[in-house]
């Protein structure tokens, strides 16, 4: 099973790639997660489009298209979901018919140093996905709050309760994703 994972961040210390990485450590067997970065992706742009997808989102397009699911980790930025995180979906939207995301099973998890742990982050990009046409896991949820607390200064998911919580997440997200398969 093969999952794509994109973190919404372009910082090198992100708490949500961290939380990727984490999330690959403890995939359940059979699952392989390849990290993606989104440094790539230029702001989204329809004349930009128009003239062909950068080699950023042409790439990141195909990955997707190749894995049988895709794990977002959403940092959350003024009570929604970062820029940089829906600037990809955005590209990834298109074309609307046929796009790399109609039909892909997704899973949103995030992680913040406030006490909401990117809910509301999650939430908005969760509606993106009904427009996308991705099946998006309703449940479990994973949200991490305090999380500087909850990694080394290595970036290491050092919190034991956090890391079983992320290995229940991602059996459930196994077995929703052979649900499409
Ligand atoms: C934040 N942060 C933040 N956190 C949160 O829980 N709710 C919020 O609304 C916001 N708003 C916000 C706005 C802006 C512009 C910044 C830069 C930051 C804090 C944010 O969660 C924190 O910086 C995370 O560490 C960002 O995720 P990465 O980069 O560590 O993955």
């Amino acid at each position: 099973m093969k999952i794509v994972g994109i973190a919404g961040s372009l910082r090198a210390g992100s708490l949500n790639r961290a939380l990727l990485r984490a999330a690959r450590e403890l995939a359940p067997e059979g699952m392989e997660i390849a990290i993606v970065d989104l440094a790539g992706v230029p702001l989204y742009n329809g004349d930009v489009e128009a003239a062909g997808d950068p080699e950023g989102v042409a790439r990141l397009k195909q990955a997707i298209r190749a894995a049988d699911g895709v794990l977002m980790a959403t940092p959350e930025y003024n009570h929604g979901v970062p820029g940089v995180m829906k600037n990809a979906v955005d590209w990834l939207s298109r074309p609307p018919q046929g796009s790399a995301l109609g039909g892909k099973p997704v899973a949103i998890m995030g992680a913040s140093p406030g006490i909401t742990g990117t809910a509301r982050g999650q939430s908005q990009l969760r509606q993106a996905f009904e427009f996308t046409n991705s099946y998006c896991m309703p449940q479990p949820e994973l949200l991490v709050f305090k999380a500087h607390e909850k990694f080394d200064a290595e970036g290491r998911l050092t919190d034991e309760t956090t890391r079983q919580f992320l290995g229940r997440f991602l059996t459930a997200f196994a077995a929703w994703v052979e649900r499409f398969r």
